[in-house]
């Protein structure tokens, strides 16, 4: 969603801060803005738009000199929430005085009654913005000091931020602070570069410091002072971020998306790597934090999450009962904490989450905590919220996803959430035998799948039939539904083209109705138990006229039978064939979506990380 870019040392800071946000781009947004410290004045620029709009209107409206001879500045993209994409809603916002600006990540819930409060006392306000109220209640409170101005203020907001202030009466140093939407500070040499996501600080230093909630940090090029909102100070470890900055470009492919869905046997191999004992046909999950026992003691697998974190999820909750016989259920992370979860301490709820920010995962890990469930996550951005609220759980190792669509992430969170099952299912009912006959079967994922992408070309073929339609339904049964779900979404995520996932047998109470001739039913009929009842599904649609493009098993004669076109995957275990089997539709969703013509990696509406309710 919103992405913040602050930086105070020797460099053009405009210049950097437009990188930074361009590094930020696959959030999601749509318009930006920057301030610099100018002559000891604020300079401010915003543009609806892309980031490159930004740069131009900068470029147009300021002298050459002011563009490049700042060298310190905050810089936002936003994603609507409170009024729409204007020049006038973009960040930076000013108090009223004009001598404080402020990029903000989140939302001020209480802000229309701050708002009338300020209005009383002859504020006047510009925007829609809640950011803008925050905005000018830092200005309200400014008695000489802008960090206590900072801490009053925050002090009377309710709701989630992430903030960067800079002010004319204080240009030597940028605040920042904290609640609920995260905000990483890269400590370079002799320059500071503030941010909410750590990919716009990845070319400056390998360095960051993390702000937890309620942090204020006080930064300037060459110092970090961190306190909690009582004006406490606090300590915060520097720690290595580890990413190649190049893992954020594109390296030759056309879309962050296609290089993601490239990138899958590596990121499987990554994930699994050293995760497999397979003398002992178990796997070896350093992060959970799990003795034999406590693992004895677990009861129910409660795994949360949103999107495509949930399906992978829908996939777990299959594996946890088929090797693990424990029960387990799925639930969706946005109405958890509204539904009162029976959870009591042997309950093991797995949040689930690319990118380890999403406000309903979250709040369903705040709750599962609260009612004394054992809690963990899988993540795949390190040092995320999730992954720290957490304290315990598995990193995917996938590397950065750029792309709004996740992809590489998906395939490692079930691989990963596969290796859990089968260390539950070692000390249940699955034999030496049983969990080394599975441990070979995860560990030959990445040659699976590299079969699948290596189809690119042919789906490319087979996409251009389906391109014109508007509508298709996606189906499958036992571990191939969520696949089926995951496909429908990742269709109508990039091609906006309507997409629907059922179970097969769901089809004939209600949605066969609107099969019509030529109607695309994309149908998971690989060779896996269930598959024949699912050709039987596939018969009721072709006797209305529906086109059928088949995922199925190299070598299945009988199934390819029943296609107009297929797609084959490798022959494997039914769990471990739901990844080579998303990886087609990943691809099949790409070559329609790029023959459509559309946005692929950051589609109309989509932010990458989810960070409001
Ligand atoms: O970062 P998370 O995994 O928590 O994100 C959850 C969803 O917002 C995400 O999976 C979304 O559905 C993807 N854009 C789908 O491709």
């Amino acid at each position: 969603m919103c992405g913040i870019v602050g930086y105070i040392g020797k460099a053009d800071a405009t210049s950097v801060l437009i990188n930074g946000l361009r590094r930020l781009e696959y959030r999601g947004y749509d318009s930006a803005g920057v301030a610099i410290m100018d002559d000891g004045r604020i300079a401010i620029a915003k543009s609806p738009g892309k980031v490159a709009a930004l740069n131009d209107r900068a470029r147009a409206e300021w002298p050459a000199e002011r563009f490049s001879r700042a060298t310190t500045g905050i810089a936002h993209t936003r994603w609507a929430t409170h009024g729409p994409p204007t020049e006038v809603n973009a960040h930076p916002h000013l108090d009223q005085s004009g001598d404080i600006a402020l990029v903000h990540n989140g939302i001020i819930e209480n802000y229309r009654a701050l708002r009338s409060r300020l209005e009383a006392k002859g504020h006047l306000f510009l925007s829609e913005t809640d950011t803008e109220v925050l905005a000018h209640l830092i200005g309200d409170c400014h008695k000489g000091d802008l960090f206590q101005a900072i801490c009053d203020a925050l002090h009377q907001v309710e709701g989630t931020f992430g903030i960067a202030v800079l002010s004319a009466r204080d240009p030597h140093r940028i605040i920042t602070a904290r609640r609920g939407s995260p905000i990483v500070i890269g400590v370079g040499e002799g320059e500071t570069i503030i941010a909410s996501d750590a990919s716009a600080i990845l070319s400056h230093t390998q360095r960051v410091i993390y702000l937890d909630d309620n942090d204020i940090a006080i930064v300037t090029a060459d110092s970090i002072e961190i306190r909690d909102l009582h004006n406490v100070p606090v300590t915060r470890e520097i720690a290595e971020l580890g990413l190649d900055a190049e893992a954020a470009e594109k390296g030759g492919f056309d879309h962050f998306m296609l290089k993601e869905i490239h990138e899958q046997p590596d990121c499987l191999a990554n994930a699994i790597r050293g995760r497999l004992d397979h003398s002992l046909g178990t796997s070896v999950l350093a992060g959970t934090g799990t003795s034999p026992r406590d693992l004895a003691e677990i009861s129910r697998v409660v795994l949360v999450g949103c999107g495509t974190s949930l399906h992978a999820g829908l996939v777990g909750e299959y594996a946890f009962e088929d090797l693990a016989d424990v029960h387990s259920e799925v639930q969706q992370a946005a109405e958890f904490r509204y539904r009162n979860p029976i959870l009591g301490s042997r309950d093991l709820v797995v949040a689930i989450s690319q990118s380890g920010e999403t406000a309903d995962t979250l709040a369903a890990v705040r709750e599962a905590n609260q009612k004394g469930a054992f809690v963990m996550s899988l993540c795949n951005v390190v040092g995320s919220t999730i992954a720290r609220e957490t304290g315990r759980g598995v990193y995917l190792h996938a590397g950065p996803e750029i792309s709004v669509a996740s992809t590489k992430a998906f395939t490692c969170q079930v691989a990963v959430l596969l290796m859990m099952a089968l260390k539950l299912g070692r000390g249940r009912r699955f034999s030496r035998e049983d969990g080394i006959r599975f441990a070979r079967e995860i560990e030959s994922l990445p040659s699976l799948v590299a079969r699948v992408v290596d189809q690119s070309d042919s789906i490319a073929t087979i996409a251009a039939t389906y391109q014109k339609n508007e509508h298709a339904f996606f189906i499958g049964r036992g571990p191939m539904y969520p696949v089926a779900l995951e496909g429908a979404l990742k269709l109508k995520e990039i091609s906006y083209l309507h997409a629907e996932g059922y179970h097969a047998a769901e089809l004939k109470h209600g949605p066969i109705a609107l099969l019509q001739p030529g109607t695309p039913v994309i149908a998971l009929a690989c060779d896996i138990p269930g598959k024949d009842k699912t050709l039987g599904n596939i018969e009721e649609c072709r006797a209305r006229g529906a086109r059928i493009l088949g995922i199925i098993t190299e070598g299945d004669h009988e199934a390819a039978e029943f296609m107009d076109d297929f797609i084959t995957i490798p022959r494997a275990h039914p769990l471990i064939a739901t990844i080579p089997a998303v990886v087609a539709l990943q691809l099949f969703a790409y070559h329609v979506a790029r023959l459509r013509g559309c946005e692929i990696d950051q589609p109309r509406n989509l932010a990458k990380s989810v960070t409001v309710e």
